[in-house]
């Protein structure tokens, strides 16, 4: 589902099939495709610029507590793929900063930004979100725990 160079940038739509399983996961998810979509909005307007800024510092937070999440539940269950997930956690923010400098020197275009942002997020919950989600899913689902069940919210 990756958007080519060429074409035309939509926004994305919460569907069912990027649920990952486990609601507080989805929730973030959710957000970050409103931070995404704004974005796409903005994109060859007047304000683009001045909405991909604040896109840049929401996406960096959302990284800061989302990723952390993830990795913490990761963490907790011993989930085997923890670092190649972590990594990919990693790379997401590091381009990020280079689109962020490439856009304040003029370098990078709001449009790149968007097409990584669409690009990345799909190409990760769909893989690599989706495999935790499953991982938890029959990790917790079979322990039937109360506490784990209310605070992620797992449809089991
Ligand atoms: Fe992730
Ligand atoms: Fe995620």
């Amino acid at each position: 589902m990756a958007v080519s160079a060429n074409k035309e940038l939509r926004k994305l739509e919460w569907r069912s099939n990027l649920s990952v399983g486990v609601a507080s996961i989805d929730d973030e998810h959710q957000l970050l495709i409103g931070v995404l979509n704004q974005l796409i909005e903005a994109r060859d307007t007047p304000t683009e610029y001045t909405i991909a800024d604040r896109v840049l510092r929401d996406l960096f937070a959302y990284a800061d507590y989302h990723f952390e999440h993830e990795e913490e539940l990761m963490a907790t269950y011993d989930y085997p793929e923890l670092s190649s997930h972590m990594t990919q956690h990693a790379q997401f923010i590091a381009r990020l900063r280079q689109l962020d400098l490439g856009l304040s020197i003029g370098d990078a275009r709001v449009e790149d930004l968007a097409r990584f942002v669409l690009n990345w997020f799909v190409a990760h919950i769909m893989v690599t979100d989706m495999q935790l989600g499953a991982f938890l899913g029959e990790r917790l689902c079979k322990e039937r725990s109360p506490f784990e069940f209310e605070s992620y919210r797992l449809a089991c």
